[in-house]
């Protein structure tokens, strides 16, 4: 591996130990994390300290149970043109939003491209209910995909990348081990050669997406995966996409596909 540039992590305050590693060290050992490990393949969930994962873990206690809340309330309240709520057409969320988000982002026949549960629950409002999209990264839509991906919550990540999202994958896979920004470093460096290692005051994990939304403590509410993926963007001074742009679509795609096997684990809890 290329030793990565510790001036020039210095300049962008991201600084501690990246260098001296060498490798890839996606730890092969199996450590007994349960059903947060797949393989090699590791949820977040294994890397964060232990009182955060306290507070995912306390169905009372996780401060995203609010927007959980919120969403179930949603999901009954009628809105729009039509004069329908999403359970005037799929019912009992616990039984016809079961196991949905494993499978997404999935290929839409419609657009012709990825599609993930945030723009599907907009196509939803704006067809079936002739009521405004929700704003990507407003309360109501944080509050509808957590409750929409909650469904699925322990169940493994299934995404289809055959047939008509092959491009689609290829798109988000090349994505990943781009270089990019001013410190010249692809998802890939960070998430693929240096799990475990820190970086400021972060360990780095495996940069799995299958907990998002995420509450994140420094947040102090949750994001949307799109929205880490912009801070990880910018982390290495690199210009960051809009939110629901394809790039990132496609990009969580790769990411659904990276996390095959993981549990939905919606709302997780991070720093
Ligand atoms: C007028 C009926 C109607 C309303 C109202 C409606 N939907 Fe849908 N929804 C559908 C139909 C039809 C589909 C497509 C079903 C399929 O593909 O099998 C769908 C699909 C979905 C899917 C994808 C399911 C899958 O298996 O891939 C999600 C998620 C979803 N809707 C969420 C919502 C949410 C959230 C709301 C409220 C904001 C909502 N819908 C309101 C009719 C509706
Ligand atoms: C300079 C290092 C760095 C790069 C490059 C980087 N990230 Fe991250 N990323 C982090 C840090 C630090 C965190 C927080 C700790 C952790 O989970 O790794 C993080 C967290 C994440 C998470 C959340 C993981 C979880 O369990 O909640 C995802 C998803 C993620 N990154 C995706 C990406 C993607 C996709 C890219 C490429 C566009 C990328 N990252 C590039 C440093 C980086």
């Amino acid at each position: 591996m290329k030793k990565l540039h510790v001036g020039l992590l210095i300049g962008a305050a991201l600084v501690v130990g990246l260098s001296a590693i060498g490798g890839s060290a996606i730890a092969a050992k199996k450590k007994g994390w349960g059903k947060y490990q797949v393989d090699d393949r590791r949820s977040g969930y294994t890397y964060t300290a232990k009182e955060t994962i306290a507070i995912q873990d306390d169905e009372l206690g996780n401060p995203a149970s609010l927007w959980l809340d919120e969403g179930q309330a949603l999901w009954s309240k009628k809105d729009g043109k039509a004069g329908k709520a999403c359970a005037t057409c799929h019912k009992d969320a616990a039984t016809t939003m079961k196991g949905v988000a494993t499978s997404y982002p999935k290929y839409s026949k419609k657009t012709g491209k990825m599609q993930n549960v945030e723009q599907r629950i907009n196509q939803c409002r704006t067809e079936n209910m002739q009521a405004k999209p929700f704003k990507y990264e407003s309360k109501q839509m944080l509050s509808m995909t957590i409750y929409v991906k909650n469904q699925s919550h322990g169940m493994p990540m299934d995404v289809s990348v055959d047939g008509p999202a092959v491009p689609f994958f290829e798109a988000g896979k090349k994505f990943y081990f781009q270089r990019r920004g001013q410190l010249d470093m692809s998802c890939a460096n960070c998430h693929v050669d240096n799990p475990g290692n820190m970086i400021r005051a972060n360990k780095l994990s495996q940069g799995q997406g299958n907990g998002f939304p995420t509450y994140r403590l420094k947040w102090q509410k949750p994001g949307s995966l799109h929205r880490r993926f912009r801070g990880c963007n910018k982390q290495v001074r690199a210009k960051p996409y809009g939110y629901g742009s394809d790039e990132y679509t496609n990009l969580e795609l790769y990411l659904g596909w990276r996390a095959r096997g993981l549990p939905v684990e919606t709302p997780s809890v991070r720093m």
